[in-house]
């Protein structure tokens, strides 16, 4: 077996694939006070919001207060999702280190999350990725639905690399491969991952997990088996995808530090400052953290997970 990684890299997705599901509006201050409690528990690498539009996905509307309103730290890289070139553009104007563009690996899920087929959306992105560069700014290709699909079903190794492929053609930078609805289990993560890794170096593979079913953390395991060393995480397992119904939220970013360092993984993060960032942005959304480690480590302190709106 391959050594595993000896430090990883997580991209906090909490405030963009986090609070773009919830049902009751959060505010821009809530979600910049997120961020800031992110940056005090070590985060490098934090998606923010997404330049999409605001009649699909309401809670993104303020993406650009939220951009505005940023303290950045040195040394913290920001991203943004951008569907098209008018998500660019306003983007853009916000000076973001990396863009997400976002396709899917099944026809279904395309249509239902950005109204357009597979084909239609590498066409969109082509310019999106021209343009970022441009600019200087790094682009990630996100493939949704890369495990399954909850329009299609299951989906296979085969469905995933033929948008692997049309991203890398159109220049995409990253290839981020995501489980969106959490039905992948280890082998068909790492068929998935194995996929991308014909195209794209080690360094520019991620994995994006939810953990709907329970999966997130052994599927992990099995990507840094193959050296794999980024994953998108979630404070406090905020999450689920607007257009995947019954998608619960992304693997705790808790969790995931909880397990790397106590496989002596380094991360850079602090996980009693995530804890205290997960804890308050429950108490926000009054209820408390999905993070198991989270739960335990706060009944360990005698506090009890929060529940009432702060
Ligand atoms: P459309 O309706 O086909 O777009 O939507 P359109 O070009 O026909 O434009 C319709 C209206 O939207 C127009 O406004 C445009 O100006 C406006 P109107 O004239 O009606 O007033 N519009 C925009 N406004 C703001 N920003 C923009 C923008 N583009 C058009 N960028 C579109 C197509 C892609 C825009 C739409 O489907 C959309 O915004 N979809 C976003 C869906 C989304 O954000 N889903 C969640 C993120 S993906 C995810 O969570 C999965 C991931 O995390 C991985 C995983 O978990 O697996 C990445
Ligand atoms: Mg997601």
């Amino acid at each position: 077996m391959k050594a595993l990684p000896s430090q990883v890299t997580l991209v906090e997705v909490g405030p963009r694939d986090g609070l773009q599901n919830e049902a009751q509006p959060v505010s821009t201050e809530h979600k910049l006070g997120l961020i800031e409690r992110l940056h005090e528990a070590g985060c490098r690498e934090i998606e923010v919001t997404s330049f999409v539009s605001p009649k699909w996905v309401p809670q993104m509307a303020d993406a650009a207060d939220v951009m505005q309103g940023l303290q950045r730290r040195s040394g913290v890289r920001y991203s943004v999702l951008t569907p098209n070139l008018k998500g660019l553009e306003a983007a853009l104007r916000q000076q973001p280190h990396e863009v997400v563009v976002f396709g899917a690996a099944t026809e279904a899920f395309s249509q239902r999350n950005i109204n357009c087929s597979i084909a239609e959306s590498i066409e969109r992105f082509a310019p999106v990725v021209a343009a970022a560069h441009e600019a200087g700014v790094k682009v990630r290709g996100a493939i949704s639905c890369a495990l399954g699909c909850p329009y299609q079903g299951e989906v296979s190794a085969d469905e995933v690399e033929r948008v692997v492929r049309l991203m890398k053609d159109i220049g995409v930078d990253h290839c981020g491969v995501a489980d969106t609805i959490g039905t992948g289990t280890p082998r068909a993560a790492q068929a998935a991952l194995e996929r991308a890794l014909k195209h794209y170096p080690l360094a520019e593979v991620s994995g994006h997990f939810h953990d709907t079913y329970g999966q997130a953390l052994a599927n992990i395991l099995a990507c840094l088996e193959l050296g794999i060393a980024t994953f998108d995480t979630s404070i406090a397992g905020l999450g689920g995808c607007p257009y995947a119904k019954g998608a619960t939220g992304n693997v705790a970013t808790e969790d995931v530090v909880f397990m790397l360092h106590g496989m002596g993984i380094a991360t850079g993060l602090n996980l009693d400052r995530l804890v205290d960032a997960g804890a308050w942005i429950s108490g926000v959304l009054g209820r408390p953290p999905v993070s198991r480690v989270a739960r335990a480590l706060l009944a360990k302190r005698g506090v009890a997970a929060p529940v009432a709106a702060a």
